[in-house]
């Protein structure tokens, strides 16, 4: 037992337990060197001991609720993650810095904010002097490496510009123009963007959604989540394949799907396809093209508009996508 609370005292994290009548029975010393807790502790009550209000009610929810709870809280500049959990006898809190990683995590985000941005302008020079030289080009063989720089030069466009949008959706910079849409119109908007590469694939793209279903949304936006969908379904379908876009409310949700009848997602996978530049079959992916952001943007998207994003997939039978947006009844 002294190992123990030697263990506790010394630890870098912060240790709390309250019994059933909502007194503190033990805290360690980082919870008092980081003021969280007063001095005086022993034997009060929580909420006459816990410095912050964020506590004193995740303490009450967690003893009403009996459920874990987490918790992200300020405090003196620093930031921590707060993890309550429900015993039979009373709660134990748990309080850990992560200030620090909170910072690397800020800085990685604006160093790449800063890069994609210096790296537009230089991408669209190098852009036009190539299709300047493709033009006066005479020559087959040099014209033809000039058109693969100019490729990829595109991907390298196309990288930045996606790369730019999540560190914008990300930061909040990006303000949404929120407005009542019609599904509809929008599906057959990105439908029309996709409709040659569907074709040659021989993948028929097909608009389930009501002629009436409205949802409220940023449309450009919008826009650009459902064509990163909508562009994967086409790019990871089969020949002769379907994609199908449907729409329903549930729970004060307008709930899009985009299914199709394509490779699907090995189970394994599928906790990660939403992460920047996570690509299932990297050498099957770079067959097809792309950089593994576009799935990250629809989260991002579904996120900045108060939503979420799921997937659902068998391997070799298809995915469904399902895309939650809140529904705004005072607008309807
Ligand atoms: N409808 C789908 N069917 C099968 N696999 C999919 C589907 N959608 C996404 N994936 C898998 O998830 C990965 C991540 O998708 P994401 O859209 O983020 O990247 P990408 O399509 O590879 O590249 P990008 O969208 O940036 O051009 C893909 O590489 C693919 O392996
Ligand atoms: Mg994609």
């Amino acid at each position: 037992m002294s190992i123990l609370s030697d263990f506790l005292r010394e630890v870098d994290e912060g240790y709390a337990v309250i019994n059933t009548s909502g007194i503190v029975v033990y805290a360690n010393d980082f919870m008092i060197k980081r003021h969280i807790i007063k001095e005086n502790w022993e034997g009060k009550l929580y909420y006459e001991c816990f410095n912050l209000l964020a506590f004193v009610s995740a303490i009450a929810e967690c003893i009403a609720e009996k459920k874990r709870i987490k918790i992200f809280v300020e405090h003196d500049q620093m930031e921590y993650s707060v993890d309550l959990f429900s015993a039979k006898d009373g709660i134990l809190l748990r309080i850990t810095d992560i200030t620090q990683f909170k910072r690397y995590e800020r800085s990685k985000k604006e160093f790449l904010a800063n890069v994609s941005h210096e790296l537009k302008t230089p991408i669209a020079i190098i852009r036009s002097i190539l299709e300047t030289l493709i033009e006066e080009e005479q020559d087959e063989k040099k014209k033809s490496m000039l058109e693969r720089a100019l490729r990829r030069s595109e991907d390298m466009k196309n990288l930045v510009e996606d790369l730019l949008i999540i560190t914008k959706l990300e930061s909040g910079e990006e303000k949404l123009r929120k407005e009542n849409l019609s599904l509809w119109d929008v599906v057959e908007l990105v439908f029309d963007n996709i409709k040659e590469v569907a074709q040659n694939k021989k993948v028929q793209l097909i608009n389930r959604v009501d002629e009436n279903f409205k949802i409220y949304a940023d449309q450009e936006k919008l826009a650009l989540l459902l064509l990163n969908l909508v562009d994967n379904a086409v790019k990871y379908n089969k020949t002769n394949g379907q994609v199908v876009v449907s729409a329903y409310t549930q729970d004060a949700h307008a709930v899009i799907e985009v299914s199709d009848t394509g490779i699907g997602i090995p189970k394994e996978h599928l906790p990660f396809v939403f992460e920047r530049f996570y690509r299932v079959d990297r050498s099957r992916s770079k067959e097809v093209g792309g950089t593994g952001l576009g799935l990250s943007i629809v989260k991002h998207i579904a996120l900045s508009h108060g939503g979420k994003v799921e997937v659902e997939s068998k391997e070799g039978e298809g995915s469904k996508f399902r895309v939650y947006l809140p529904v705004n009844y005072s607008t309807l």
